[in-house]
């Protein structure tokens, strides 16, 4: 007692800030520390250097996390911290170095999917993305297509196939593709025993390898920013889709940000009744942690917007790039609170 009675007072006498709010954010970087440890080990074994620095910096990031505290609320920031700082700075950089030298450049987008699988689901606790989901399905609905045939292209862990999997009546089939074998064993393992989704591993910058006219539904959600050559792809889409089919796609515009999905989010809760608010509550405490390691991860994305290797586009690049396609857009309207385009386009009569 003694012990705890000094340290509290030690981190009050030595930082000015309250000691057991310290404590409690110490408490709460433990697990992510710990997992952290676990996933550089697992990376260090696979010498998957883009995933150990990842990690390192997440680990380095939970050590550090009480001081964060410290630097905004009270005084006296530790040397060692400063030291943390330096030494993700030369880890980061020397790993770096040493990947660009051995792999050449970091292109195959693959891993980092494989990487952000991991906490992937944990957007899926988020309303506005269920509403994408749903809106996304909307369309497919308003546009009367009857004996589905639907492609889904970059599906991730199948969220989009879990939610629809109930309207498929006999003859419909869902393929969804993806390049991240990680994505795809997790949507494996939710929808087991379904006979009308086939899950395959396939790389949408490469041809679509499907036959001519074999869909007449695809939907993409949050996958063309990611795509190497956006008009190709959506020319592969035109290829495999029906004359009278559809395209609903999902992106994010060029002025996207985060915060306003979590607003959304949170708005949404605040209008449902008290028993089901206090439950989405709950959840997105249990799903914190991997969100804020997703953020790290859309951060990544949204670096990669400046250096152009990942594409937000304006409202006329969108429809320009569909219309160069061969696409006919039939509706363009703003979702997932208001931070991407959906889009629902049919191909041309030529
Ligand atoms: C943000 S996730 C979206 C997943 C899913 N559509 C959803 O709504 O949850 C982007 C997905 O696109 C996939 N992806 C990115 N580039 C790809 C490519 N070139 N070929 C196939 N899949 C790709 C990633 O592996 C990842 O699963």
């Amino acid at each position: 007692m003694e012990f705890v009675k000094n340290f509290l007072t030690g981190i009050e006498a030595n930082y000015s800030v309250n000691p057991w709010i310290f404590v409690i954010i110490y408490i709460l970087s433990i697990v992510p520390c710990w997992m952290s440890i676990y996933f550089i080990i697992k990376y260090s074994a696979k010498r998957n250097i883009g995933g150990l620095i990842l990690w390192i910096i997440i680990l380095i990031f939970f050590l550090y996390t009480p001081y964060i505290y410290v630097y905004y609320f009270g005084e006296n920031i530790p040397k060692s911290v400063h030291l943390y700082i330096i030494l993700i700075i030369l880890i980061t950089s020397a790993l770096s170095i040493v990947n660009l030298f051995h792999k050449g450049k970091i292109k195959n987008s693959s891993r980092f999917w494989n990487i952000y699988a991991t906490v992937y689901d944990s957007i899926s606790s988020l309303l506005p993305y269920q509403q994408v989901l749903d809106d996304i399905i909307n369309k497919i609905k308003e546009n009367n297509q009857t004996n589905i045939k639907l492609l889904d292209a970059g599906c991730g862990t199948g969220n989009f196939e879990k939610k629809y999997i109930d309207r498929c009546n006999g003859n419909d089939s869902i393929f969804a593709i993806d390049n991240s074998t990680t994505m795809l064993r997790r949507a494996n393992r939710k929808l087991k025993i379904s006979p009308c989704v086939n899950f395959k591993r396939v790389n949408l910058n490469d041809h679509l390898d499907f036959n001519t006219e074999q869909f007449n539904v695809i939907v993409s959600n949050n996958v063309l920013y990611d795509i190497d050559n956006p008009l190709s792809f959506l020319n592969e889409c035109k290829k495999v889709l029906t004359t009278n089919g559809i395209i609903v796609l999902s992106t994010p515009h060029d002025e996207n940000k985060v915060l306003p999905v979590l607003i959304e989010h949170f708005k949404i809760i605040n209008e449902k009744k008290l028993i089901k608010k206090i439950i989405l509550y709950l959840n997105f405490l249990l799903n914190a942690i991997p969100l804020l390691i997703v953020s790290f991860m859309n951060l990544y994305i949204t670096i990669g917007s400046v250096t152009n290797k990942h594409k937000f586009f304006k409202k006329t690049e969108i429809t320009e790039l569909f219309n160069l396609a061969g696409f006919n857009i039939v509706d363009i309207s703003r979702v997932y609170a208001d931070q991407n385009w959906l889009i629902v386009a049919k191909k041309k009569n030529i």
